[in-house]
């Protein structure tokens, strides 16, 4: 099968031109202007952009956690992740305490047979629990054997999967010896189990209480911690759902000195601040995931954090929870309301309407973002994260003009409200494609279950090569 995309404004992370782009079979083999070759099928991509499929390295799907699991099924999520442009993930593949590291991939594995991906996946471990001292092998084993090359720890979540300081210290220097990348959950646990149940007993229980129980010194403080622990073990360092800027502010130091240590943020961040929780009628659960929606001034922070390089990533933190009989679990104590929020179908429209359309930064740098940063972040890259000859052709057409309106009643997530419902968009995907081929197309999907693939992934730092015996070159 071959693809012949015509005509369309090509934006990588570093370049931008107007040119065609042949895909044979799964893979990119030409890119250049006017090419005279016979395709099987032939996208007009005038007046649109063509960009690499988008990459969300942070996403909970199927996930149980707070007494409940997340709504979504892997195709159902990953479809929806696919309406929005992303054509590849990383998931949190999470031990149970006291289980085995190999049980829980064994787990995740499991899922995404039962419900096959449409988009390409790709798992990271959450280490709960090493007391079985055989645990660390097996974190060198799954680097090694199965393509899972990074590690994440939780510093909150207190009782349920938060792990202390000797566990994260000790998968880090283990992250040293097997060219893994330590990924944290930057809070301090301690301390905000101490002001929850505080606020529970002083007969705080609203959902707003959420926010006033994990202060961002509290994220401010993990973060340092997190930095100056990898430093010593000298690992490298991912920091997720950077949300404040108390976290913004070691990051920025840890980037300035060149340690190596980054930050990602999600979407909602960008636009739900703290007041979203006071809704009316146990509305603000919806805006329960944590760390919570901060104070609205922070929201430039994280912008002018994007736009600067002090951040690397934006992803979604998709971690959805129906409202109605998820969130309401919480009703009568905000500390029973499972943590999360969806989001994985917006980012990309949401980001460039906001970002991009308003000017806070290039096409160039959304395309960073949003792709090539977390391909080379996840060792994907450059088979993923780029339009070049021989990466996988994992493209989106995407019409800058196209309008919508973000809402629960026509997005494709199973997840019954929209963190972003009613925010109108100009742009959109128009076409997507996985490895050659068209998964949605005239608003439909037109791919099955099982298009996706599971991607084993490169060390951190490493790369993943495209098709063999190719570099990634672009003919301009
Ligand atoms: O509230 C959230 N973010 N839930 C998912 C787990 C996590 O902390 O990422
Ligand atoms: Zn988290
Ligand atoms: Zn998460």
């Amino acid at each position: 099968m071959s693809v012949l995309i015509k005509g369309g404004r090509i934006v990588t992370a570093a370049d931008d031109y107007s040119g065609d782009i042949f895909v044979e079979d799964e893979t990119v083999t030409l890119i250049g202007r006017s090419l005279d070759v016979q395709a099987d099928k032939v996208i007009d991509a005038s007046g649109k952009y063509v960009i690499p499929g988008c990459i969300d390295p942070h996403t909970h799907i199927e996930f149980p956690f707070g007494g409940t699991t997340t709504i979504d099924t892997w195709t159902s999520g990953t479809a929806a992740a696919a309406f929005g442009g992303t054509t590849s993930l990383v998931d949190f593949c999470v031990q149970t305490p006291g289980d085995s590291l190999a049980a829980a991939l064994a787990d995740w594995h499991r899922k995404i047979e039962n419900n096959k991906p449409v988009i390409d996946v790709g798992f990271h471990m959450a280490i709960t629990d090493l007391s079985d001292p055989s645990q660390m092998d097996e974190l060198r084993r799954i680097v090694e054997e199965e393509g899972v090359t990074s590690y994440k720890l939780f510093m909150a979540y207190k009782g349920a999967v938060m792990v202390d300081d000797e566990t994260l210290f000790k998968v880090m220097q283990q992250a040293h010896e097997t060219g893994a990348l330590v990924m944290v959950h930057a809070e301090n646990g301690d301390a905000i189990d101490v002001l929850v149940k505080q606020a529970i007993a002083e007969g705080k229980t609203e959902p707003k209480w959420h926010a006033a129980t994990r202060p961002p010194v509290t994220e401010g403080e993990a973060t340092n911690r997190a930095i100056q622990l990898a430093r010593l073990a000298d690992a490298p360092l991912y920091v997720v759902h950077v949300s404040c800027k108390e976290a913004i502010d070691p990051i920025a130091r840890a980037r300035e000195a060149d340690w190596r240590a980054w930050g990602e943020t999600c979407t909602q961040y960008l636009f739900i601040d703290e007041t979203h929780l006071d809704q009316p009628d146990f509305e603000g659960a919806k805006y329960i995931y944590t760390p919570p929606p901060r104070p609205k001034e922070n929201q430039e922070h994280l912008w002018h954090a994007l736009s600067t390089g002090v951040l690397s990533v934006i992803s979604t933190d998709h971690c959805p929870f129906n409202w109605d009989g998820q969130k309401t679990l919480g009703r009568d104590d905000f500390s029973k309301i499972p943590n999360g929020g969806p989001g994985i179908e917006d980012r990309v429209m949401m980001i460039h309407n906001f970002g991009v359309r308003q000017g806070r930064f290039s096409l160039n740098r959304m395309v960073e973002l949003l792709s090539t940063a977390p391909a080379r972040f996840f060792g994907l890259y450059p088979r993923k994260g780029t339009i070049a000859v021989g990466s996988d052709a994992d493209i989106v057409v995407f019409d800058p003009e196209k309008r919508k309106t973000l809402s629960a009643s026509t997005h494709h997530s199973l997840v019954d409200y929209n963190l972003f419902e009613g925010t109108e968009v100009t742009g959109a995907p128009e076409v997507v494609m996985l490895r050659g081929q068209v998964i949605v197309e005239n608003d439909e999907l037109v791919a099955e279950p099982g298009a996706g693939q599971f991607v084993r992934r490169a060390r951190f730092g490493e790369e993943l090569p495209g098709s063999p015996g190719q570099r990634p070159i672009t003919v301009g």
